[in-house]
């Protein structure tokens, strides 16, 4: 598109289930692709500009590399280093940032302010993560699913452990993609205003207890995330309050006898997950890392408009 609002990549539930799935379908073609040699040019000469408000290790080299493999560049730029710092809006940064390069990604903890830089830029703005919504991991966890056990529509989903951002874009995607998705969450943490909000919308696809055993029986799928997101600021309290609903192999053993297990990483081992877990045969925890790369490229190349086959 020429006109009206520039193909952003903010949210699950900004999209329809048609158009993600023609992105998880592309981002398949393109991970074949890439095994066979084949590595088309189709972002020739497109520049990247990413933002990094907070630490990345995944999100930051899986764009970088994506970008390249499509033959486009990327300016990588820390937050602190920039004039953001020094209290220049995120619209008027956008504004000018759109000037120079032809799509931003960016990773900043306040949901606010992602939307704020969308709304300023005129060119594709890509989440990188906030505070809210994770919704690149989320194309990436959907993907190795399907990878492994084919249509995650109907599959039983297990979330274990804090409310979260990734657990947010989780519930958007268990909404669009018809998956069972049960929250195992203490009281203590529970989903904030609009994360319950969505769950709400997603009716019968998600269903909010406490109990982590209950949650875990029977599903094909078990997710866990840190206990301590980026922004927490009660570490040695979350610690304890979370203690119960470590992903261990007692655990394990109560969901179905081929469920894969999934952590978007980095992992803290020993807290939310057993070394056991994330190191035994159900874990899926590196190919979840390598698909951020295709279905990244799959958001990039949807973001600028170019068809991959
Ligand atoms: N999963 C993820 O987004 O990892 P990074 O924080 O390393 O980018
Ligand atoms: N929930 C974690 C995800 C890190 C990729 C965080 O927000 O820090």
């Amino acid at each position: 598109t020429t006109t009206g609002t520039p193909n952003h990549f903010l949210s699950i539930d900004d999209f329809s289930y048609a158009e993600l799935r023609g992105m998880l379908n592309q981002a398949v073609a393109l991970k074949q692709r890439l095994k066979d040699g084949d590595r088309p040019q189709l972002l020739k000469d497109k520049v990247l500009a990413m933002i990094f408000e907070r630490q990345s290790t995944r999100t930051r080299v899986s764009f970088d590399v994506g970008m390249r493999q499509l033959g486009g560049e990327t300016i990588m730029l820390s937050g602190q280093e920039m004039q953001l710092s020094r209290e220049e809006t995120l619209e008027d940064t956008a504004k000018v940032m759109s000037r120079y390069v032809d799509a931003i990604m960016i990773r900043i903890l306040s949901h606010a302010d992602l939307l704020e830089l969308a709304g300023g830029a005129t060119v594709p703005v890509i989440n990188g993560l906030t505070r809210r919504a994770h919704p690149c991991q989320i194309m990436a966890d959907l993907m190795t699913f399907e990878e492994h056990r084919g249509d995650i529509r109907g599959a039983k989903v297990a979330w274990v452990g804090d409310s979260n951002n990734v657990l947010h874009s989780w519930v958007n995607a268990a909404e669009l993609f018809g998956c069972q998705l049960t929250i195992a969450v203490p009281d203590e943490y529970s989903p904030e205003k609009d994360l319950m909000q969505d769950i709400k919308r997603a009716g019968s696809a998600v269903r909010l207890i406490e109990d982590a055993r209950e949650a875990v029986e029977g599903a094909d799928l078990v997710i866990t995330d840190t206990w301590v997101s980026m922004g927490d600021v009660d570490a040695a309290e979350r610690r304890r309050v979370l203690k119960p609903y470590q992903v261990d192999t007692s655990l394990m053993a109560l969901a179905n006898k081929d469920a894969l297990f999934m952590h978007c990483l980095p992992a803290h081992r020993g807290d939310e997950v057993t070394d056991e877990v994330i190191d035994g045969p159900q874990s899926v925890v590196f190919d979840e890392a390598e698909n951020r790369l295709h279905a990244q490229k799959a958001i990039l190349c949807w973001a600028f408009g170019v068809e991959t086959n």
